[in-house]
């Protein structure tokens, strides 16, 4: 019912060069699962000339929560809307705790996509404190219900949601398919009546050697892929993996 979504998250990595390469050798034959790519934001439009034709849809790693005016070196939900984004990744952990990201700007973030006409791809996660502490399922309805207090609950329809735990991102470490699917049945819990239909990416050290166990997960609906979606092989093999 719910068709599987594999996101590549390029994160700052990447060049001209790199995009030109990394098409070159991506054959995403006998995949049926949708994809996405998110590059940085100046490889955006060269990347969707790349996608044209290939079914695949673009996505930013960040945006703006503000409009339009005066707020130098950002990203507005238009722009990206003008340019042929169809998605774009809010709250990744990086921008939570690097940047110092809230649960409130987050919020607005997720909304500013929504109201463009974007498809937020919304990440929550716990870190190993936070696990060890037994708190992981506290943080992550946290997480949620600041979107829901700021956007009202009939958000879920034009949303996506990924998963990350913290410790399992470019660690090598991968959550359990178990581990994983606790939280994703809870995440689905926690979205009210059209939870049943919303994409529930899981996001962690995903390579092709654990992305079909992961997938077997009845909640688990994809993944978002940071280091192995450098990789065309490697990112077309998880791809199939989902579907
Ligand atoms: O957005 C992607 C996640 O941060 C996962 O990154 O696959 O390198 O662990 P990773």
């Amino acid at each position: 019912m719910r068709t599987p979504l594999v996101a590549a998250n390029w994160k700052m990595n990447g060049s001209r060069e790199f995009a030109e390469q990394f098409f070159a050798g991506l054959d995403l034959g006998g995949a049926t699962a949708e994809v996405a790519i998110c590059p940085p934001f100046p490889y955006l439009p060269l990347v969707g000339e790349k996608l044209k034709g290939l079914g695949v849809a673009l996505g930013a790693q960040n945006l703006s929560r503000e409009t339009s005016g005066a707020f130098t070196g950002e990203v507005s939900a238009e722009m990206l809307q003008d340019i042929g984004a169809r998605y774009a990744i809010v709250g990744h952990s990086e921008r939570r705790s690097l940047y110092g990201e809230s649960s409130e700007l987050v919020a607005g973030k997720f909304i500013a996509a929504q109201a463009a006409g974007l498809v937020p791809i919304l990440c929550v996660g716990e870190t190993l404190e936070e696990r060890e502490e037994e708190r992981t399922l506290a943080v992550i309805g946290s997480q949620i219900e600041a979107v829901i207090d700021a956007a009202g609950p009939g958000i879920w329809n034009r949303a996506v949601v990924a998963y990350e735990p913290v410790w399992a991102i470019g660690t090598g470490k991968t959550a359990t398919p178990e581990q994983a699917q606790q939280v994703h049945e809870f995440i689905r819990g926690q979205l009210g009546e059209a939870g049943a239909a919303v994409q529930i990416l899981y996001g962690g050290s995903v390579k092709s050697g654990n992305a079909e166990t992961l997938f077997a997960q009845p909640d688990i609906d994809g993944a978002l892929v940071g280091g192995a979606s450098l990789d065309a092989e490697e990112f077309a093999q998880i791809c199939r993996a989902a579907g």
